[in-house]
């Protein structure tokens, strides 16, 4: 149990504004979070799953493992109120023997294979990988108000940050003992602010989060 996975699967879908909880809303006929499980589960560099469900989700995001033959979840764990509550609830229970772990959204159904194995092997070599795309906009920093430009952003630098995020276990635990977690987005932000040196990898523009209904329709399309 080198490797584990944790994905984050315990929130309430209310920008997507659905009356079915959004893991399971289906995309190409299938629930959402069945994609994210299935790229997973089917990459040889990772040993096995921890998925964070909304607690009455549970019992059926157990049936959904049995439907769909995955092999590698150890544990359906309750997710807490925001999404760095839910990966540190699934952070409490990974494997003695693990040393590596790979944090990739539920909401994520396009990450591929080969991403996902190198932002092991990078998180391995440097401590910390975040996937992330570069930005194609001039991005602006505004005064606190955002009514004028502070200043303009080098866009050669700018990149959006994506999952998976991978991490050695020593440093992600780090990060998550650490306070402010409540409103952390995002999982290397935690490992930046703890000291670690956190590595980009490339992403694609393909690899979106289904956030709202437009994503959905943009999701059946890519599909
Ligand atoms: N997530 C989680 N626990 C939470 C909140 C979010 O596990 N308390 C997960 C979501 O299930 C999703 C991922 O984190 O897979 C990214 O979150 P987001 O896209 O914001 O999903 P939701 O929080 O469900 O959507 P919304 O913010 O619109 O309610
Ligand atoms: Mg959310």
């Amino acid at each position: 149990m080198k490797t584990v996975a944790i994905v984050p699967a315990a929130g309430s879908g209310k920008r997507l504004g659905s009356r079915t909880k959004k893991p399971f809303v289906l995309l190409g006929g299938k629930p959402l979070v069945t994609y994210a499980l299935k790229t997973l589960d089917s990459c040889e560099d990772i040993d096995g799953i921890i998925v964070a469900a909304e607690k009455r989700c549970v019992g059926r995001f157990r049936r959904l493992v049995k439907e769909f033959k995955f092999k590698k979840i150890l544990d359906i764990i309750p997710g807490g109120a925001t999404r760095s509550e839910s990966v540190r609830n699934c952070l409490r229970s990974i494997p003695t023997a693990c040393d590596t772990v790979v944090i990739h959204d539920g909401a994520r159904p396009f990450a591929d294979r080969k991403t996902i194995k190198e932002s092991i092997r990078l998180a391995r070599r440097f401590g910390a990988c975040v996937t992330a795309l570069p930005e194609s906009d001039t991005v602006k920093l505004t005064d606190a108000r955002g009514l004028f430009v502070s200043k303009t952003l080098d866009r050669a630098r700018i990149y959006r940050a994506q999952t998976p995020q991978a991490f050695r276990r020593r440093i992600i635990e780090k990060a998550y003992a650490s306070s402010g977690i409540l409103r952390a987005t995002d999982d290397s932000y935690l490992a930046e602010a703890c000291g670690a040196k956190v590595r980009v990898l490339r992403g694609s523009g393909g690899n979106i989060k289904v956030t709202t209904r437009e994503d959905l329709k943009l999701a059946e399309v890519l599909l």
